[in-house]
């Protein structure tokens, strides 16, 4: 059972867990008006340490078409953080108020340290260049929903695979299921952490292959995963200008890419991918920002309790 627990990884819970979590959510897209009221008298904290639209604003939505309520911050300047307070001291008290949190901060780990200094729930909404296994869980739910499963895909990740947590979440998550099959596309400089490469797809026998043209290889994928060069991560300008535009996804790309293959992109984009092809039927990011909203519905009624499964009653 998920009540009381805090999401801060995307292997805390179990694939049995995260079924669940799905199923709910595609009752809700369903049955909205179901759970509308069912988080009534709930509260649930935004702490951002760090900019963010998507993530936040679809946390606070999740929680208000739940009928809870929002409060919390998006600017550390307005907080007592800026005074210092640390963050196991804001954790504490933020618990005194509210039923449960979702954080996002520039640390590594942050997350995981405020879980332990909680006495409610807390769901990791991006931990530095880490971890930002809400974002996998909806790009988990878009996959299941329009590919219909998660097994058997060669899925490409294209981008910043070195600062990009979504991208170090989802592999992981990925990395449970059955016979999928990794390109790793990225210009030397940004690719995927070892840590990812020995622990997770090396340890588990998981094919792989990293590459620096997408145009080599975008006719084998049944998935690509395009993300954005994270400018707020490098340390000098210059780099980050040189690799900004180093993969642009454009019409003439598309017409080598099979025509079931889907497009994911956690957004927000800047250039990697070129607006024309938001026409194509095969872009699927803003569907998947819209399952981001309901996945989170779920994991909210999930982690408070409110819905219990029947396996479970
Ligand atoms: C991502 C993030 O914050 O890591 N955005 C998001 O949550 N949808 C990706 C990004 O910022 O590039």
């Amino acid at each position: 059972m998920l009540k009381g627990k805090s999401l801060i990884d995307p292997m805390d819970f179990t694939l049995e867990e995260l079924e669940l979590v799905f199923e709910l959510s595609n009752d809700i897209i369903e049955n909205p008006k179901k759970y509308s009221t069912i988080c009534n008298g709930k509260l649930l904290a935004t702490l951002f340490y760090e900019p963010s639209t998507r993530t936040r604003l679809s946390f606070e939505a999740a929680m208000l078409r739940l009928g809870g309520e929002v409060l919390g911050f998006s600017d550390v300047n307005s907080s007592s953080v800026s005074k210092g307070e640390s963050l196991a001291d804001t954790i504490r008290t933020v618990g005194c108020y509210a039923d449960i949190i979702a954080m996002r901060h520039p640390k590594e780990g942050a997350a995981k340290v405020a879980s332990t200094h909680s006495s409610i729930p807390v769901i990791n909404a991006g931990d530095g260049g880490h971890q930002h296994p809400t974002q996998t869980l909806t790009d988990l739910l878009t996959i299941k929903n329009i590919k219909g499963n998660f097994s058997n895909h060669t899925i490409g990740l294209c981008g910043d695979l070195k600062f990009g947590r979504t991208v170090h979440s989802l592999v992981k998550a990925l990395s449970r299921y059955e016979n999928n099959r990794f390109i790793l596309i990225s210009p030397e400089e940004l690719k995927i952490p070892d840590y990812i490469k020995q622990e997770i797809l090396e340890k588990n026998n998981i094919e792989f292959i990293e590459v620096d043209r997408l145009e080599k290889i975008i006719d084998e994928l049944d998935i690509l995963y395009m993300t954005r060069v994270q400018k707020e991560r490098f340390f000098n300008e210059e780099d980050y200008v040189r690799l900004k535009g180093s993969y642009i996804l454009n019409e003439e790309k598309m017409r080598k890419a099979k025509q079931d293959m889907i497009i994911l992109h956690p957004l927000p984009r800047v250039n990697e991918i070129s607006n024309e092809i938001d026409k194509d039927p095969r872009a699927c990011y803003f569907k998947q920002a819209r399952f981001g909203m309901f996945v989170r519905m779920a994991l909210i009624c999930k982690l408070l309790g409110v819905w219990v499964d029947v396996e479970y009653r």
